[in-house]
């Protein structure tokens, strides 16, 4: 009998890649949800959910995203990012079941020079990175949940920076971007396989609560807004300038760490994971992007 598997937040660009990879596991019996038809925030149905599909685990993908508007929305970006990591664990412990989880860079301040392990001090500087640590607690007090923190995250899925840059680059000669805030961009499908990497292991290890805790993964490397933006538009062939510009000359909302890389040694070791260098991932990306159009 295959196991099933719950996967929240579906639509979204995380959850989009798992549903295209999800189809050549054929051991797991996958239910993709997202807010339309599972809320997250709303407990009895994550309840009858659970007592209804009995899943193995959830990988729940579901988040409030918007960085910048999370400043003026708090309560939002709490409900979604934080209380309801509170319900997934509960019926998780309930029903004895795996929380995979993904969370981000922006816990950390960035006052780093070298790249950050999963022990490091979390300081987040915005709402949306403060409501993603306290989403983190939450779930971190039960036995089976793996948090898995990631960084600029894009995908051919859903709207992104690698989608905002291309389309500036149409529309503008020059485009500016910030060269002073380093970190390394993800492709959520490289992502998605990790984690479905993860839950292939969760599910033929016997005592695999051993291997609960908190990972780090993101595309191998590190770059700058500045440097990303060029990337992409040399790799779509675009004839766009970009400018370098300073964190201070492009004012947002919400303030982001200046230097975001993640250590990712631990969850290399532990699952054997190979990451591809940001470079070739965007290419692949960009590559199936323009084969959509
Ligand atoms: N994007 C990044 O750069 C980045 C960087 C680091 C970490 N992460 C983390 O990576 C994970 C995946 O991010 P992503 O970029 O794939 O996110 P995304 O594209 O914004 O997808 C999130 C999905 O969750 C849905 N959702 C929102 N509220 C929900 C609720 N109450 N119940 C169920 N579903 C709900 C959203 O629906 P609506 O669109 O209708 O709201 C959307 O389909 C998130 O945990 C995020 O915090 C992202």
């Amino acid at each position: 009998m295959a196991i099933s598997i719950l996967v929240t937040g579906s639509k979204g660009q995380l959850g989009n890649e798992i549903q295209v990879l999800s189809s050549k596991l054929t051991e797991f019996e996958f239910h993709f949800h997202d807010v339309d038809t599972l809320d997250i925030t709303n407990l009895e149905a994550l309840e009858d959910s659970f007592s209804t599909i009995k899943p193995f685990a959830v990988i729940n993908c579901a988040a409030y995203t918007a960085v910048d508007k999370a400043e003026s929305e708090p309560e939002k970006a709490f409900k979604i990012n934080a209380d309801a990591l509170g319900n997934l664990a509960h019926c998780a412990e309930k029903y004895n079941c795996w929380v995979l989880h993904v969370s981000t860079d922006y816990v950390f301040d960035g006052t780093h020079h070298i790249p950050y392990r999963e022990t490091d001090y979390t300081n987040p500087l915005s709402v949306y990175g403060k409501s993603k640590l306290a989403g983190e607690m939450l779930l971190s007090e039960i036995e089976k949940a793996i948090i898995v923190r990631t960084s600029w995250l894009y995908s051919t899925f859903g709207h992104n920076i690698v989608k905002t840059i291309r389309r500036l680059a149409t529309e503008r000669d020059t485009i500016g971007f910030v060269c002073d805030q380093i970190g390394s961009p993800t492709y959520a499908a490289d992502l998605a396989g990790a984690l479905l990497i993860i839950l292939q292991r969760l599910a033929n290890t016997p005592e695999a609560t051993s291997l609960a805790g908190i990972y780090h993964y993101a595309n191998e490397g590190a770059c700058s807004w500045y440097d990303f933006a060029c990337t992409t538009v040399e790799l779509s062939k675009l004839s766009c300038k970009v400018k370098p510009i300073e964190t201070q000359e492009y004012p947002t909302p919400a303030q982001r760490p200046p230097y975001s890389v993640l250590n990712k040694s631990k969850i290399k070791t532990t699952f054997g994971l190979e990451i591809p260098w940001w470079r070739n991932s965007l290419e692949k990306a960009i590559h199936l992007m323009n084969e959509a159009k």
